[in-house]
């Protein structure tokens, strides 16, 4: 969120308070939409049971905002074990005495009530865990982050629909299939943003070659054509570990596309439906999002060039904080904070497109790209050395743009999200890209 040097501190609180509310209300929606025994059950051993994700908020809002920021006692001090997401892996949630839903309910209410009076009483300045509220900022995040692995949770749930949502607006597809990105230098990362988390900073230039890059992801009508093409069945699209897990895990489609006859079916949130040929394709992995693209004779965007993309404005050189400027999201934007329960089809964003025409590179569907996780040049690790730097390395790659179920405040032009290159129960999409050829470079 912007946060101009002239915003008084009054303003300031305002806005962090609001923001909690905002991340308050989601969690709530999405842990009442479902009744104790499905709050504390396993969907997917992939999956923490719901009342974890809403007791660990609590904690990490405690941890962080009563007792470091505020100084305060501690509301409870005998379950900081039980939700430290290092100590347990997610398939052995279910078996820890965790609180149950009331008790979790009861212990986040507490932490925020507390942690709105700290925010009345803090000084916002003097060191950097305050400076512009950033803790706040962090904790917001931090809590909408587990709302989009709730809405993830609620994906993998079997049983009738709970959640319901408004229609996603229609699409239009861009006239160009893609664009040429120029090369040369740009600003990758950001040492202004206040709330940027630590694996985005600082900013530095970074050179890219000319590349081009799809205006739009790839949608579910381009993905059955690869499906219907054989390209599960033919190792030469795969990498050698993305076939390997395409026959380990006999991958025959995306994640939650069903078998009709010979059409294909997706259930999305409990609603099975035919599969919307406009939309981008979601709930594939990055082996399956490399195998398209090799089978189309295109590739994955590096970070880097995803980045460039987003964010260059090449009339003034300038990386621009979101591709259609430096204005917050709005819902002419982008398709983001769950506002809808899956993506847009393509082009339904215009006023969301960068200078050089790229659609929908924020919300709807993270994007895979080819790149592994890794500090920045500078990486500094902040304020916690476990929220991205035990991550580095390459068995983790990077996603960007946020997806539908991704908060305005937990997404920039410049947020970084990981994960192994098997998985497909969270939001993810791609778009490919190719190299220019001395031709077309101009
Ligand atoms: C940035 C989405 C990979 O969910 O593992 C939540 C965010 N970090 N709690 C995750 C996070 C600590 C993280 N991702
Ligand atoms: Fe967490």
């Amino acid at each position: 969120m912007t946060m101009p040097e002239a915003v008084t501190v009054e303003a300031m609180r305002d806005k962090v308070a609001a923001q909690l509310r905002r991340a308050r209300d989601r969690s709530t929606t999405l842990t009442e939409a479902v009744d104790e025994d499905d709050l504390v059950r396993q969907h997917s051993k992939l999956m923490s049971p719901l009342v974890w994700d809403l007791a660990h908020i609590g904690n990490q809002e405690e941890l962080w905002l009563v007792r470091d920021v505020g100084g305060r006692e501690p509301v409870r001090r005998d379950i900081d074990e039980l939700y430290d997401a290092f100590q347990h892996p997610r398939a052995n949630r279910p078996q820890l005495p965790l609180l149950s839903p009331t008790e979790a309910r009861t212990y986040v209410r507490e932490v925020r009530d507390k942690v709105l009076d700290v925010l009345d009483r803090v000084r916002l300045e003097g060191r950097p865990l305050v400076d512009n509220a950033f803790a706040f900022g962090m904790i917001a995040q931090h809590e909408q982050q587990h709302d989009e692995t709730m809405l993830a949770t609620h994906q993998l749930r079997t049983g009738p629909p709970v959640l319901a949502a408004a229609p996603t607006p229609p699409g239009a597809r861009p006239a160009a299939p893609e664009v040429l990105v120029p090369g040369g230098p740009f600003t990758m990362g950001t040492s202004t943003e206040p709330w940027a988390l630590d694996n985005e900073r600082p900013a530095h230039q970074v050179h890219v070659e000319p590349f081009f890059i799809d205006t739009t992801p790839v949608t579910n009508g381009a993905y059955a054509e690869f499906i219907a093409a054989g390209g599960y069945d033919d190792p030469r699209w795969w990498s050698r570990d993305g076939w390997a897990h395409r026959n380990r895990a006999n991958l025959t489609a995306p994640r939650f596309w069903l078998r009709d006859g010979d059409g294909w079916l997706r259930d999305q949130f409990g609603v099975v439906g035919p599969i919307a040929a406009g939309e981008p394709v979601v709930h594939v992995c990055f082996y399956e999002a490399q195998a398209y693209a090799a089978w189309a004779g295109r590739r994955l965007p590096t970070e880097a060039e995803w980045e460039k993309a987003a964010r260059f404005d090449p009339a003034t050189g300038r990386s621009r904080r979101f591709p259609w400027g430096d204005e917050d999201p709005g819902p002419e934007h982008a398709n983001l904070g769950q506002r809808h329960l899956g993506p847009a089809e393509v082009g339904a964003y215009p006023a969301g497109a960068s200078p050089l025409g790229v659609h929908q590179l924020i919300g709807d569907v993270w994007e895979w790209t080819g790149s592994d996780f890794h500090g920045y040049p500078g990486f500094a690790p902040f304020p916690y050395r476990e929220y991205s730097e035990v991550f580095f390395g390459p068995e983790y790659k990077v996603l960007r743009g946020g997806s539908f179920g991704t908060d305005p405040v937990a997404c920039r032009g410049t947020f970084r999200n990981w994960d192994y290159p098997i998985r497909r129960q969270i939001f993810a999409g791609f778009r490919c890209a190719r190299d220019a050829s001395r031709e077309e470079r101009g």
